[in-house]
């Protein structure tokens, strides 16, 4: 795995093209964007939380969060597993979405599931992380570039991005 800064780094230098580009891209582009967020609810404190080796929360309500505002509620099911799916997505929330600008919260205390935790104080959340990307012509790539972030924003400058981007969650964290 490349080193994350230099991911970054190249992921900077996409942005400000995106950012320099989009304002001549044609205005009358109209994409129909989709997301898709999964994840599973651990049921632990700590930092980066590894859910190979605590317990699911299974029922847990939780919120996907973008600067400080909630975008939607969700609530897992009985083996701790959420889905989040938005449709018709703008473009600025998308670009948020693959950039670390939302984050999953959960609300139900963690001594729903584990009594031993009740007295736990923090908030249990996961920043998220880009799985792929079906443009729904079958390929997953947006013009035959390599799905990822960086195709992602080469989608964006170029205002071709549809179809379904597909996010799962980062490790959990009790702050
Ligand atoms: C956008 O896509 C969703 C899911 O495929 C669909 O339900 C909706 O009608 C589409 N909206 C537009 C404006 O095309
Ligand atoms: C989770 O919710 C389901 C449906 O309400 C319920 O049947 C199940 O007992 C709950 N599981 C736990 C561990 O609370």
């Amino acid at each position: 795995m490349a080193p994350k800064s230099l991911v970054l780094g190249a992921l900077l230098i996409v942005a400000a093209a995106a950012a320099s580009t989009a304002r001549g891209a044609a205005l009358g582009t109209s994409t129909n964007t989709s997301a898709l967020i999964s994840g599973v609810v651990p049921c632990a404190v700590g930092n980066s939380i590894n859910l190979a080796t605590v317990p699911i929360f299974p029922n847990a309500s939780l919120q996907l969060v973008r600067a400080g505002k909630v975008v939607t509620s969700a609530t897992a099911d009985g083996n701790g597993v959420f889905v989040i799916n938005l449709v018709g997505i703008a473009r600025p929330m998308v670009s948020d979405l693959v950039t670390n600008g939302c984050k999953v919260v959960v609300l139900t205390p963690l001594g729903a599931c584990d009594k031993s935790l009740a007295g736990a104080v923090g908030t249990l959340s996961a920043p998220l992380k880009l799985l792929g990307l079906d443009t729904g012509s079958g390929s997953g790539d947006i013009g035959g570039l390599v799905g990822g972030i960086v195709g992602i924003v080469i989608g964006l400058v170029n205002g071709i991005l549809g179809g379904l981007i597909n996010l799962g969650t980062q490790a959990f964290s009790f702050v």
